[in-house]
């Protein structure tokens, strides 16, 4: 068994080793001035089961053009068998054809994987598990709510209240309520463009007096969040926290969140925080 590291989270990669007590796999990957990338593998893999470790996140773009050339350069190598590891899956938002003329660009990375010569795909919380569909091979989707609810077990839940920050999320923040045994609030929120801040409208559920642990997938411009925040406050709340599997803090995410009274915000490293991100102090980074 090999595993390889993409430029995206080497750190990942390499706790990744340490936990299976194996080395990292050697490679170099070089970029030209024409901009063309070429990764080269430094040691034999013929016949070994390779997985590659490459989240999406900036350069979001060059770091899928990355993993398919690795994994286009291990099939020429011969590994037997190749998996794609994308804590974050690319384009994961781009499941649908929701607007007219437009691509299902998730489904095309999918497609793109197997044409390189990945065998299968791990991957963590889906924005929308139906993405698994897109794949002809095996894919195995990861959930980060057994981790997230261990760390908030230790903590006194007697007076804590779920919230899904959108209608989309209320039905996989039941993993999270079957496992910490806790009531739930549902916001219904709308939202215009995609850096837009989306706009809560209706509050499900009761959190006057209680403390609010806001659940989400993930958090991009932080709109879903900031709204949920100023729209519980305005309901009662005790106070707030949140929990989201994969930070991806795009835009202005950072600006508004540190505009919001926040306890603490749990994320994993399924992405690396930023320099920057990481000066926020109430982060706290479980590692999947
Ligand atoms: C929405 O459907 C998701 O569950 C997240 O709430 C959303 O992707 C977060 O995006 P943003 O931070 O841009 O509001």
């Amino acid at each position: 068994l090999k595993i390889f590291s993409g430029s995206s989270h080497p750190e990942l990669a390499k706790a990744i080793c340490e936990y299976n007590e194996i080395p990292l796999g050697a490679s170099e990957i070089m970029k030209f001035s024409n901009e063309n990338i070429m990764v080269r593998l430094l040691e034999n893999v013929r016949g070994s089961d390779v997985f590659v470790v490459q989240t999406s996140c900036p350069p979001v773009n060059e770091s899928i053009m990355e993993m398919l050339i690795m994994i286009d350069a291990l099939h020429y190598a011969s590994a037997e068998r190749i998996t794609a590891v994308l804590p974050y899956f690319p384009y994961v938002r781009s499941d649908k054809k929701d607007k007219p003329r437009i691509s299902i660009t998730a489904r095309l990375i999918a497609d793109l994987l197997e044409t390189a010569g990945a065998h299968r795909v791990l991957t963590m919380d889906l924005h929308s598990p139906q993405i698994q569909g897109f794949f002809r091979i095996p894919i195995d989707q990861l959930i980060a709510a057994p981790l997230i609810c261990d760390y908030f077990r230790a903590q006194d839940l007697s007076n804590t209240v779920l919230v899904a920050g959108d209608v989309g999320e209320s039905k996989s923040i039941g993993r999270y309520a079957n496992r910490l045994n806790i009531p739930i609030a549902i916001i219904d929120k709308r939202r215009e463009g995609d850096d837009e801040k989306a706009k809560a409208v209706h509050l499900i559920g009761d959190v006057k007096g209680k403390d609010a642990l806001i659940i989400d997938d993930e958090i991009a411009s932080g709109g879903t969040l900031v709204e949920a925040v100023h729209f519980l406050q305005q309901h009662g709340v005790n106070k707030v926290s949140a929990a989201a599997v994969h930070p991806v803090l795009s835009g202005k995410a950072m600006d508004r969140i540190r505009e919001v009274e926040i306890e603490e915000l749990v994320v994993t490293d399924s992405i690396p925080l930023r320099e920057k991100q990481q000066e926020y102090n109430k982060f706290k980074v479980l590692s999947v």
